[in-house]
């Protein structure tokens, strides 16, 4: 992926969350409401939320009793989420991290009980990054634990609009998508214990996504 793509995406990010930092509302997400309730009743007590953004479904976690680790390449959606947490009476249980999800994840193998991540594998990431953030995800996780995440895809509205950065890359008023296939999505289930694919749509385009649940074996590969 080219790598002024991913500095002009990460200065759009900021400057959208410096202009709107309230962007997505403060309503938790359909995904982060289902999430909840499977970590919940899969055991988990702490929750990886990765491109969290300003934070409405981390919020959504530590009102739940989760503690949170939220990362995001935004210190300015994180501030925002630090601000709200404080208000809501939950910033013991909520952390924050800027991080490149290109990035190894600053973790130990295998010591993270969950991992949510609603509409961050789709950004502007080549396959063969995806395909690195999910196997850094894999490490972290407890073997039994599981990977929840989002991402819009080729049945979307627009796919294929806008400027192509290659490999299902498309830019579209300054935000640039990876549309996900179905092959990619199986793909980056080989070795785990695919549980779900969901489809289900957000907001007023609408957005058209995948909602997907995977399980890390409890063996090693
Ligand atoms: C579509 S927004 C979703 C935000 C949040 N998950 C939500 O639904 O409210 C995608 C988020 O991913 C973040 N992001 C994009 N590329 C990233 C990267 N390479 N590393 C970390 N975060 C990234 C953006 O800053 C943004 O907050």
């Amino acid at each position: 992926m080219a790598s002024n793509l991913h500095q002009d995406q990460q200065r759009h990010w900021q400057s959208v969350y410096t202009e709107n930092p309230e962007m997505y509302g403060w309503h938790p997400s359909e995904p982060a409401r289902h999430a909840a309730e499977f970590f919940g009743a899969s055991g988990a007590e702490s929750v990886l939320e990765l491109g969290a953004g300003h934070g409405r479904d981390a919020l959504h976690f530590a009102r739940a009793g989760f503690t949170v680790h939220a990362t995001d390449f935004s210190g300015t959606g994180l501030d925002r989420l630090h601000a709200q947490a404080a208000h809501d009476g939950v910033a013991e249980r909520v952390r924050t991290t800027v991080h490149d999800v290109r990035d190894p994840l600053p973790f130990p193998d295998a010591s993270v009980d969950g991992v949510f991540a609603h509409m961050l594998l789709c950004m502007a990431l080549s396959t063969q990054e995806i395909r690195s953030v999910v196997a850094e995800i894999e490490r972290v996780l407890r073997p039994g634990a599981t990977l929840i995440y989002t991402v819009r895809h080729t049945g979307d509205a627009h796919y294929g609009a806008g400027t192509s950065h290659g490999d299902d890359i498309y830019e579209h008023g300054g935000f640039a998508v990876h549309f996900f296939s179905r092959e990619l999505v199986d793909d980056l289930a080989r070795g785990w214990q695919l549980r779900e694919v969901q489809s289900f749509t957000e907001g007023e385009l609408p957005r058209r996504l995948w909602r997907i649940t995977q399980t890390r074996p409890r063996l090693g590969r």
